[in-house]
């Protein structure tokens, strides 16, 4: 709790505020047919939010919702609330191979999450009922628009307050996190419906058994999306494990990876490009790989390389790219890799690529690189000092470097940026 800032809080007390509110209306004004079905339906939400899709980006997306919505629609807006609390209390997730639940996660989190799930399910909840949406459908061809934009409600809800969670935690520009956010917002919001809807029309239908059928395809669909997921992080942790093998064979690039990483993901930033951070941020962990097929006599010679040491050294790019070649989802990755040490003036290698025909990340890689590698200790010289190195960025601003990142790399580290 103490490391989160004041304006946070302040969003999370009235987070939690709203939400509060917003159940004692519905409690005050609602009825709740409490029978076994609800029951199960609590359950199935239960269920369905223990399984978070675990992705590498933003940290997880889970399904509940497909379940909120069929219960604002069958058992009316105290059923949502209900089921929206039950199912973010009571869930339990697997992220990297710990199991979380109500006591191990940090307390914010978890009021932070309740009380954007319950917020979203009774706004839609009672939207759906201020829009004259049946409680308990009878005939659920005509509830399907207002299902449709009841779910639209339920989607642009959580992700706007998602959205200000983003904005208070890091420092990404409010603007791309609200386009990042609702790029996803169509495809979200006709998967929740055509859950909702098939939900609905098995429970009118044939009953809460139809609903059980129904929850095992949705949870095969699911495992298959994890099984991707989990696929993707065993390859990247293979990878890493090779990173860890050329940090022992060349202990004057540990912690480098890490630091160029957070560089790059700074620099890119701040350029307002529409990059890939994703693939960005796998070329600046992975830049240097290639050295692993390099002798560690040449990586740690102390003294000036010969011109045959130094062909071998100018290798490591290419041999970077043979590594990963394999590896389909680090395409754009392994591209930046390849040309993270060609030089914005053509001199640089392996293919003597100028300017604009270096990729953008490449150039950014570089910057980063270069800041790093003199600034710590090297088996051929010390650690020069940062102002030292931002003389040598400086020097080599249109040189090996592109003078457009130099610039903007100057201008961050003088507003403290890297050092935060
Ligand atoms: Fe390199």
């Amino acid at each position: 709790m103490s490391s989160i800032s004041k304006e946070f809080k302040n969003l999370l007390v009235f987070l939690g505020i709203l939400s509060i509110s917003l159940t004692a209306y519905i409690f005050f004004r609602y009825p709740l047919k409490f029978n076994s079905d609800f029951m199960l339906f609590i359950v199935l939400t239960i269920i369905a939010e223990s399984l978070v899709i675990v992705t590498s980006t933003r940290g997880g997306v889970t399904l509940g919702f497909g379940v909120i919505i069929p219960v604002a629609i069958i058992f009316g807006p105290k059923g949502a609330i209900i089921c929206a609390a039950f199912g973010n209390l009571l869930s339990i997730y697997k992220v990297d191979n710990q199991y979380k639940h109500l006591f191990n996660i940090d307390v914010h989190k978890t009021i932070g999450n309740s009380a954007n799930y319950i917020i979203s399910s009774a706004v839609s909840s009672l939207f759906y009922v201020m829009i004259n949406g049946e409680i308990g459908v009878t005939n659920i061809y005509n509830s399907m628009i207002l299902m449709l934009l009841t779910s639209l409600v339920f989607v642009v809800t959580n992700m706007t307050i998602t959205g200000f969670f983003i904005i208070k935690l890091t420092d990404y520009d409010p603007k791309d996190v609200f386009k990042e956010n609702f790029s996803g917002l169509i495809p979200n919001v006709l998967g929740v419906s055509a859950v909702s809807i098939i939900i609905v029309i098995a429970y009118i239908n044939f009953g809460v058994e139809a609903v059980l059928l129904l929850f095992f395809p949705y949870l095969l669909i699911r495992y298959s999306f994890q099984l991707v997921f989990d696929m993707r992080q065993a390859y990247i942790n293979t990878i890493k494990a090779l990173s860890s093998a050329l940090e022992e064979k060349d202990p004057y690039t540990q912690g480098h990876s890490e630091r160029v990483e957070k560089y790059s993901a700074i620099l890119a930033k701040a350029t307002g490009r529409k990059i890939d951070m994703q693939q960005l941020q796998y070329a600046a962990i992975f830049h240097d790989i290639g050295k692993i097929g390099i002798m560690d006599t040449i990586l740690n010679k102390p003294g000036k390389l010969t011109i045959e040491e130094f062909d071998a050294i100018k290798e490591h790019p290419s041999k970077g790219v043979r590594i990963l070649d394999s590896v389909s989802f680090l395409k754009k990755a392994n591209e930046i890799i390849g040309s993270h040490h060609e030089h914005y003036d053509g001199t640089g290698y392996p293919n003597g690529l100028k300017g604009d025909e270096i990729p953008f990340e490449s150039r950014i890689i570089t910057v980063a690189d270069i800041f790093d590698a003199v600034t710590t200790d090297r088996p051929y010289r010390g650690a020069m000092t940062d102002q030292e190195a931002l003389e040598i960025i400086t020097q080599e601003s249109g040189r090996k470097l592109d003078p457009y990142l130099v610039e903007r790399f100057l201008t961050l580290y003088n507003e403290g940026r890297f050092a935060e």
